[in-house]
């Protein structure tokens, strides 16, 4: 089929843009890289994967507690499929199944909300609610590093003509200032992340929800990277931070540490309808599918049991000897209290020639690029599991020090460390 001249025309505009250039810049030089379409051809046991034929260890998975190897998830998944078939066909505006119902319920008493709506992603409910919440005449005030999600989020609200403007990387200082410039406005949300999911790093979320009460201002908090695996029963990091939710938002993930599917926003009950009338995702698109809903009990079960510190335990291992063995070599290493843990490379093009080294000794870690970090900061995300054996973080660790020896990479101190 020949494209049409109009076609073309859009193509050739595409390319001028400069992130596509050093991509596919890269891609040429490196055409056995499949960068942006690496194909996964079989996956486990632990985090083992088959790429192109040749055997991996996986160091970017979400699945932090890796559940998603867990049998009683697996299953949970299967009866869901026998009970439910695979869809539910419409969207929830019309019949959500039963079994969302109970899964909402139960992620609230874990959580210790009082409601909690579950959309199909995060990245849709950001999508949904952050317009649903704040329209005309409200504000929006955003962590300048707030994740993609939002940002397009408030790009939505701001069309709605909601007032928007970003402050300071997790700066109470500069959070006050930009609510003040805001004013006047009729209600307003301040939209953080509960980890920076390529940083790994937490707000001083307390501080921050100080300045947001005395503003008359909400915090909308995305704890996709906290979501059943960061403080006490995998609850995330806000009821820990702030002691309750009085005056948060709580955004989850059902997707990464929950091993399931989907997106979740946690709060006042008398937010759960207005969220069901004003979130125009969960009213145009469709649900998650039942199967997966039928899995968030179990995983919840786990989370509340004995075996979650045992989980924790594993996983905090592996976090402490990578983040000291990567220390010992000197470079920049960012994260540390939560499973991400990440590098600093800095230049785009040397952040995916980094990650092409590790791939090629046998190890998938995330080269992560401009506009997910500022530009010119590029990091070599890792994502620990509580299912990565010793040998496996001790043979990352030895990658490592063989690419620090083979590319000058950024040291601490040197204007390196952010
Ligand atoms: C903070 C944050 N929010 C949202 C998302 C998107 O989540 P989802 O894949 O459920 O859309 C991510 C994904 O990594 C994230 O880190």
């Amino acid at each position: 089929m020949t494209a049409s001249a109009s076609m073309e025309k859009l193509n050739r505009a595409l390319r001028q843009n400069s992130l596509v250039r050093i991509i596919e810049q890269f891609g040429r030089e490196h055409p056995e890289a499949h960068l942006k379409d690496l194909v996964v051809d079989a996956s486990g046991p632990g985090r083992r994967i088959v790429v192109n034929g040749r055997e991996l260890i996986h160091f970017g998975s979400d699945s932090f507690l890796g559940l998603d190897q867990d049998p009683r998830v697996q299953e949970a998944i299967r009866r869901g499929i026998e009970k439910w078939g695979t869809h539910n066909g419409a969207s929830r505006a019309f019949a959500s199944v039963r079994a969302n119902i109970e899964a909402e319920e139960k992620l609230a008493d874990w959580l210790g909300v009082e409601s909690v709506l579950i959309l199909p992603s995060v990245m849709l409910t950001n999508l949904g609610a952050i317009p649903g919440l704040a329209a005309r005449q409200d504000a929006i005030a955003l962590d300048e590093q707030a994740h993609s999600s939002m940002q397009e989020a408030a790009k939505i609200a701001c069309q709605n003509g909601a007032k928007v403007a970003t402050f300071a990387h997790s700066d109470p200082a500069a959070l006050e200032k930009t609510l003040r410039s805001l004013r006047p406005y009729r209600s307003a949300i301040v939209c953080i992340d509960g980890v920076y999911s390529m940083s790994g790093r937490i707000p001083p979320m307390a501080d921050l929800d100080a300045v947001a009460r005395a503003a008359d201002a909400v915090l909308y908090i995305d704890d996709a990277h906290g979501t059943g695996v960061l403080g006490p029963q995998g609850q995330g990091t806000v009821l820990q931070a702030l002691g309750n939710y009085e005056n948060a938002f709580v955004i989850g993930s059902l997707s990464k540490a929950f091993s399931c599917a989907g997106g979740f926003i946690g709060g006042p009950a008398s937010f759960h309808r207005l969220l069901k009338i004003r979130c125009n995702p969960y009213i145009f698109g469709g649900p998650v599918v039942p199967p997966y809903l039928e899995a968030i009990g179990v995983v919840i079960e786990i989370l509340r049991s004995e075996e979650y510190p045992r989980l924790r335990a594993r996983l905090d291992a592996a976090i402490r000897r990578l983040t000291s063995g990567l220390a010992d070599l000197g470079l920049v290493v960012m994260g540390a209290v939560t499973p991400i843990v990440s590098v600093l490379i800095g230049d785009e093009a040397e952040t995916l020639r980094a990650g092409k080294y590790l791939f090629d000794r046998g190890y998938y870690i995330q080269s992560v690029l401009f506009p997910a970090v500022p530009y010119h900061a590029g990091v070599l995300r890792i994502q620990c599991n509580a299912n990565h054996r010793e040998s496996e973080v001790e043979g990352l660790i030895e990658a490592f020090a063989e690419l620090s020896r083979s590319m000058k990479l950024p040291r601490p101190g040197r204007g390196g460390a952010r």
